[in-house]
């Protein structure tokens, strides 16, 4: 059983995606977290995310692994906790770059298939490019949606204590980040012919899990 989610930031990707992987008994992969895992330790390492060449080169270095219990994710960086790190603005700016280099891809492509082939019941993946590219044989995909004012007071909420951020700035940030992640060559956030959209501006987040849920349960 492998659920595919993809979608732009801030239409609930996370939040659906781990409700529905512990409410069906799942293993839950976060991928956006690993490109940011992958920033984060380019940043740490003095690497200039602006240079493609650059990061391609350092790609296979860091070690990064993946918890997949959907009550707690985590991921670790040569060993070190970079749960929170991964979250910040810095890494936020710079994540579009890093994932739109080929040799980054390639790499965490690999371990997101590995963590669904060794998954005893089966995962639900999110990203932007799980239904078309990582797992296209994937049993449900779903894409969400949901308006950019929708989105931006979403994301300003999960942040609301972290860093100040104005709902304008998010929003502007959001709409950029959207732009570079659908604009880039190599795996495109695209929506896959048989996925399934849902629009989620207008519904609460038990109503979207509630939805997926339904259609994991129809296709099974
Ligand atoms: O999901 P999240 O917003 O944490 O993802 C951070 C970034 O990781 C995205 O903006 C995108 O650049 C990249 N990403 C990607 N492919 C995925 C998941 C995330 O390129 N499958």
């Amino acid at each position: 059983m492998i659920v595919a989610i993809d979608g732009p930031s801030g239409t609930g990707k996370s939040s659906t995606s781990k409700a529905v992987a512990a409410k069906l008994g799942l293993s839950y992969l976060d991928t956006g977290a690993q490109y940011r895992a992958m920033t984060w330790w380019m940043l740490s390492n003095g690497i200039d995310v602006d240079d493609a060449s650059a990061v391609a080169m350092a790609a296979d270095k860091p070690v990064i692994v993946s918890g997949t219990d959907p009550g707690a994710p985590t991921v670790t960086v040569d060993g070190v906790d970079a749960t929170g790190p991964i979250r910040t603005q810095a890494v936020t700016a710079a994540v579009s770059a890093v994932s739109a280099v080929p040799e980054v891809r390639a790499r965490l492509v690999r371990l997101q298939r590995a963590a669904a082939a060794s998954a005893p019941e089966g995962i639900v993946v999110e990203g932007r490019d799980i239904g078309t590219t990582v797992l296209p044989d994937a049993t449900v995909k779903i894409f969400l949606t949901a308006s950019p004012e929708a989105r931006a007071a979403r994301r300003n909420g999960e942040l609301k204590g972290m860093e100040a951020t104005s709902l304008q700035a998010t929003r502007e940030a959001l709409v950029k980040r959207d732009a570079a992640d659908s604009g880039r060559a190599a795996s495109p956030l695209a929506k896959a012919d048989d996925a399934v959209e849902v629009d989620t501006t207008e519904l609460t987040l038990e109503q979207v899990v509630e939805c997926v849920v339904t259609l994991v349960e129809e296709r099974t």
